[in-house]
């Protein structure tokens, strides 16, 4: 039976525990997605906790693909030395690093690169949270996307990461050319399931070309979108078996997107009790079920003995969470060490306020308590 804190293994990566920190955008980039001193002090303080395997923050492929103020860019060869000194903090913390690759398809934000070209998504689209124009991307210009994609994992290879995870949950890029109802093309890039994979199935071949066969290739996938016209567990189990016969080391369950209802997002809050955690265990299960490779659960963990409880019943090989570890870097320590009590993380969402500001992000929670002098 699995436990949480054996030792164990994706593809090449050795990995102390079964924790890992989930992709979490700190808003530490420079103006041109450059790595800084404010990104590596926040890997620096993560990478020295104990978790497992560190995902970075999501960073964008072109130029066109940035959704959010101060991300991480991964499109230029020039950012590589930035990358390579978070690689080597982490390291020398004793942990471990995959890079997460994006592009935002019509999520990103014209504001941010009003001089580098056109918003893409899969086909015209009438989705409520997209406010600006976007341009059916042409069949032509899917290759360069693909380029990027291998050339953003060939950069974090040479930069000293530890693997790459594809960014194909979430509403983004790759999950809009997966998902019908975002994916109206009539060519040979939509209308069957079969279509609308080809993109990935593309891109995992060309950065599997560029990354060499032992090097770990994994994604974080939508369980379920969470959408009208969407892709339900029916659709994402068969991409996910698709993805296992094209070699990929391992797959993470999140679910939902910015267009999904109230609160039906991948980042839910009014986590309160035991039965509040674990809100995409369920679609977990049936990949661990299904697909035979290394599967991540994430979404709302919050207590040793509910991550404890997924492992040993094998409903996923891993657990990984994002906002505690924003309030509690050290949390997987802190439990090592005997404290066992609940992350302290309230799941308020206030983190992202600092971050939107250029700061980076931080608690809500620490800066009030800090504010009032009660630290
Ligand atoms: C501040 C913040 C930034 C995030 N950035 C990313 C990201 O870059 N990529 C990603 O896949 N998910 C991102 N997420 C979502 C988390 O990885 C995770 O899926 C979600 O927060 C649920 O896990 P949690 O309940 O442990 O926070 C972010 C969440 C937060 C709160
Ligand atoms: S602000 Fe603090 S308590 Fe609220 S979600 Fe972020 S880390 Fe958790």
């Amino acid at each position: 039976m699995a436990q949480l804190f054996d030792k164990s293994g994706i593809s090449s990566i050795e990995l102390s525990n079964r924790t890992v920190r989930s992709a979490t955008w700190t808003g530490t980039g420079d103006e041109r997605g450059f790595v800084t001193d404010l990104t590596c002090e926040f890997y620096n303080r993560l990478s020295r906790g104990g978790v497992g395997l560190i995902i970075s923050g999501y960073q964008y492929v072109m130029p066109n693909a940035i959704q959010l103020p101060h991300m991480i860019g991964n499109y230029d060869d020039a950012q590589v030395p930035g990358l390579k000194k978070l690689a080597e903090t982490v390291h020398a913390g004793g942990g471990k690093l995959v890079g997460q690759i994006v592009h935002t398809g019509f999520r990103a934000n014209p504001k941010l690169f009003p001089q580098e070209g056109e918003i893409w998504a899969p086909s015209e689209i009438n989705d409520p949270t997209v406010k600006h124009k976007v341009k059916a991307i042409p069949k032509n210009q899917i290759l360069d996307l693909i380029q990027a994609y291998a050339n953003a994992a060939r950069r974090l290879k040479q930069a000293g990461f530890d693997g790459v995870q594809l960014h194909g949950a979430h509403g983004y890029g790759i999950n809009q050319f997966l998902s019908p109802c975002w994916n109206q093309r009539g060519d040979s890039y939509g209308g069957s399931l079969s279509n609308r994979y080809r993109i990935l199935g593309e891109t995992l071949e060309a950065v599997r070309g560029e990354v060499g066969s032992d090097w770990p290739i994994m994604i974080k996938l939508s369980g379920a979108d969470f959408v009208e016209k969407g892709m339900g567990i029916g659709e994402t189990l068969e991409v996910g078996k698709r993805l296992a016969d094209d070699g990929i080391d391992a797959i993470e369950i999140s679910g939902g997107s910015a267009s999904s209802p109230k609160n039906q997002g991948p980042v839910r809050t009014k986590i309160v009790q035991d039965n509040d955690e674990a809100y995409f265990a369920d679609l977990a299960a049936q990949f661990k079920e299904n697909v035979k490779v290394p599967i991540i659960a994430v979404g709302g963990f919050r207590s040793l003995q509910k991550i404890e409880e997924i492992i040993k019943n094998n409903i996923a090989d891993y657990v990984s969470m994002a906002r505690p570890f924003i309030r509690e870097p050290r949390l997987v320590n802190r439990w090592l060490g005997g404290d066992i009590s609940r992350a302290t993380c309230i799941s308020c969402n206030g983190c992202f306020e600092t971050g939107l500001k250029g700061m980076g992000i931080s608690c809500k929670i620490d800066r009030e308590t800090a504010a009032s002098g009660n630290s």
